[in-house]
């Protein structure tokens, strides 16, 4: 092998091996956990969509089984005891949007509209609210209620 043939098998090799690094950089944010604990809502409409250690795991829980859709709770971040649960499709075009606990907003990684915690929108490209569920922390169940609450 001469030094022409050697340096273009390194130089294809080289871009064959960074492609992917390359691929995953450009990837949008996703959300991890996506509990398969999913309940039957119970009388009072509650769902249990996973448990506190999985909240608190990765800041954020995505349950894709809730009410036909999915839901994503976080703690608030003004009463830490208090969860927020979203329904994370956002209004633009229907990407799954992420909490971005340094921003304190939900981020969408397609268009970057950016979501308030009663999910009103605080930059576009999207016009419409994130609908809003009721949820709570019973034992180590996160418990969200089917049913929006209206936040338009
Ligand atoms: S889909 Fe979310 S900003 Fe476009």
């Amino acid at each position: 092998m001469n030094r022409r043939e050697f340096l273009g098998w390194v130089g294809v090799g080289g871009l064959a091996s960074s492609l992917p690094i390359a691929i995953a950089a450009c990837s949008p944010t996703k959300v991890e956990n996506n509990p398969t604990s999913s309940s039957s809502p119970k009388a009072d409409g509650f769902q249990s969509v996973g448990t506190v250690a999985e909240l608190d795991k990765n800041g954020q829980l995505l349950n894709k089984q809730f009410a036909g859709s999915s839901v994503l709770v976080i703690r608030d971040p003004a009463a830490n005891n208090q969860l927020i649960a979203v329904k994370p499709i956002c209004t633009h075009t229907g990407c799954t949007v992420a909490w971005e606990k340094q921003q304190k907003n939900f981020v969408c990684p397609c268009h970057d509209s950016k979501f308030a915690t009663d999910g009103k929108v605080l930059k576009g490209p999207a016009k419409d609210s994130l609908p809003v569920y009721t949820a709570k922390i019973e034992g180590d169940a996160i418990l969200v209620k089917q049913g929006y609450i209206l936040n338009r």
